[in-house]
């Protein structure tokens, strides 16, 4: 029913937790039990008039023990509940944590950022309360009825029938409720997801939303989502208020009917006065647990509904475990390679190329020719492409991720940079360099002067780099990469953000780079590969060309029309410039 095994099997040490906690309810039930007998039996000392001064001290000395009984219990009862919630937290996180890092580079292909953010943090939270309250109660609400029960029969059997037999119809009116809630809670999960989604992207957005002044359209959008949103909430909520009545229902009608009978029996006189007391005293025990189940159903529900998705993200296909390193070849050679994102659509179509160890290899090619995915394809990034790529002889997808991100950096003009510190930034390339170290790499990033200027090593970096301009934060992620220090670099469109005299700047760093590493060039601009050993020039998937930069010119193809348009394009501005100088 409500209980998981799936999900008390994730976390087994919780089950050590669960246990303790019923015991502890359960001792502290023992506690009252006592507690309402010596009074039951008290008040009928009283009312006979038999009871003398010792009796009235065991009450007294009974109810104290039974007091602080309790109290411990209930102290030693939450502290279980944090416990259990603790391990459940840490587990199922660390398994979220894991199960990503074997996803890959590739995991937001599979799943979305932000479903993933959603389960493991509000998804656990919902867990922690499944865990805490929901699951001992589970087990205490069936204990604590039975133990009553077997207690009872010694003052009154048939009292003790009817308050046991209406104990069940509250799981069997949650049971009623369940079936339509179950619908309504996954409606709600799936509401929440998607105000989740559209909220963090339009938050990414901002900006551009600024821009295009579309902030007012899509605030609107995201009201009405929010706006659906708390319909269902409402819904849940009046779903869940209308199953509290009925269990109150249920509980006190059954508690009364345990009072009547035991009035009846009492004024019969088959039940002494100490056991009509006793039986009006407990008769609410027996249906609080129940109740307070059924109050913790919904978190229940919850929890199951979290629990799903938890398990999705778990259960996602990941790659066999690749063993294959990279060797210390590390020339690429594609044949006949194929691509597709979505399996319809073919990106590459069977291309023949070659990046031998050591050498500077450019591509170059009209937007959308498929550069970015032979890098990506490189990087690990997209997966399951057609023919083969092997680098130094073995099979690219047999390579396992963490050697092939050793030995292969990739810079784009997409290069992350995280909040934190220049330092902190440049550490990630080499966790080992010393200062010094970082200085030479960024003076050879020509970033050096600019830092000094500000707070050096410790100059503070927004978010993405927000804080520095486009070329600045291209610098700095390829210092990174510089540091990184790997055989092979990808640079893709890594200096489209800077100005052309930086940007030659940068192509010397590259070109010196290409003298003792393998270096793969992606760049629209010729001139940039004019040095390169062998120049690819991709045409909507397939290889036009290839050769030198002076072989090509004389082939007189694509790559020498580009060329000579690119030339005049720069010439004229150079002109202009020169023109503009003289005027003034
Ligand atoms: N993640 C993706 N999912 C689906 N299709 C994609 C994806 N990335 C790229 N494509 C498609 O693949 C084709 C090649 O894209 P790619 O990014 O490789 O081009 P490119 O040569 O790097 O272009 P540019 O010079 O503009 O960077 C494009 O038609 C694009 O629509
Ligand atoms: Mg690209």
């Amino acid at each position: 029913m409500m209980i998981n095994k799936r999900l008390i099997g994730i976390v087994p040490e919780s089950r050590r937790y669960i246990a303790g906690n019923v015991a502890l309810q359960w001792c502290s039930l023992v506690a009252n039990i006592a507690l309402m007998t010596s009074i039951a039996c008290f008040l009928q000392g009283i009312y006979e008039g038999t009871g003398g001064r010792t009796q009235t001290a065991a009450t007294a000395v009974i109810v104290a023990a039974a007091v602080v009984v309790r109290f411990l219990c209930a102290v030693g009862a939450s502290r279980m509940s944090y416990l259990s919630s603790k391990a459940v937290k840490r587990t199922l996180r660390e398994k979220i944590y894991r199960k990503l890092l074997s996803l890959g580079a590739s995991y937001n292909e599979q799943v979305k950022t932000s479903a993933v953010v959603q389960v493991s943090v509000e998804g656990v939270e919902q867990l922690e309360t499944y865990f805490g309250a929901y699951l001992p109660q589970f087990f205490y609400a069936m204990l604590a009825p039975l133990t009553l029960f077997i207690y009872m029969c010694f003052w009154s059997v048939l009292s003790a029938v009817v308050l046991l037999i209406c104990v069940p119809l509250i799981p069997v009116s949650i049971a009623v409720v369940q079936t339509w809630a179950k619908k309504l809670l996954s409606k709600y999960w799936g509401q929440y997801t998607a105000l989740g989604d559209t909220f963090l992207e339009n938050l990414q957005g901002l900006t551009t939303l600024k821009i295009y002044q579309a902030d007012g359209f899509k605030n609107r959008q995201m009201n009405e989502e929010a706006e659906k949103f708390r319909k269902i909430t409402m819904k849940v909520l009046t779903m869940q208020l209308n199953s509290i009545t009925i269990m109150d229902l249920i509980a006190y009608g059954g508690a009364a009917a345990g009072v009547i009978m035991a009035a009846v029996q009492f004024s019969g006189g088959q039940v002494s006065l100490a056991g009509a007391l006793l039986i009006i005293l407990l008769a609410a025990d027996f249906f609080i647990p129940m109740r307070q189940l059924g109050s913790y159903f919904h978190i229940a529900m919850n929890g199951m509904a979290a629990s799903d998705k938890i398990f999705n993200l778990l259960d996602l296909p990941e790659a066999d475990r690749k063993t294959a390193a990279v060797p210390d070849d590390c020339t690429i050679i594609c044949s006949g390679l194929k691509f597709s994102y979505d399996g319809g659509r073919e990106i590459l179509h069977g291309v023949d190329l070659r990046f031998p160890r050591g050498g500077f290899t450019a591509v170059v090619g009209e937007s959308g020719c498929g550069k970015s995915t032979l890098a990506n394809i490189f990087m690990g990034k997209n997966k399951g492409y057609g023919g083969s790529v092997t680098v130094g002889g073995v099979e690219l997808s047999d390579i396992c991720e963490e050697s092939l991100l050793e030995s292969f950096t990739y810079i784009s003009h997409q290069s992350y940079l995280f909040k934190g510190t220049v330092r902190g930034n440049l550490l990630m390339g080499k966790p080992t360099a010393s200062d010094d170290e970082l200085w030479s790499v960024l003076e050879r990033a020509k970033l050096a002067d600019f830092l000094r200027s500000e707070n050096g090593l410790d100059t503070a970096i927004d978010e993405k780099g927000a804080n520095l301009s486009g070329g600045q934060c291209q610098r700095l992620a390829l210092a990174r990469a510089l540091l990184h220090n790997s055989p092979v670099y990808i640079f893709d469109e890594a200096t489209s953000n800077i100005d052309v005299e930086s940007e030659n700047d940068i192509m010397e760093k590259i070109h010196a780079l290409a003298q003792t590493k393998t270096v793969i060039l992606i760049s629209h601009r010729l001139a940039n590969v004019a040095g390169a050993d062998c120049i690819y020039v991709l045409d909507g998937g397939n290889v036009a060309e290839s050769g030198t930069h002076e072989e090509l010119l004389k082939k007189d193809g694509q790559y020498a029309a580009l060329w000579k348009a690119q030339q005049e394009l720069e010439n004229y501005i150079v002109n202009a410039k020169a023109v503009k100088v003289k005027e003034r």
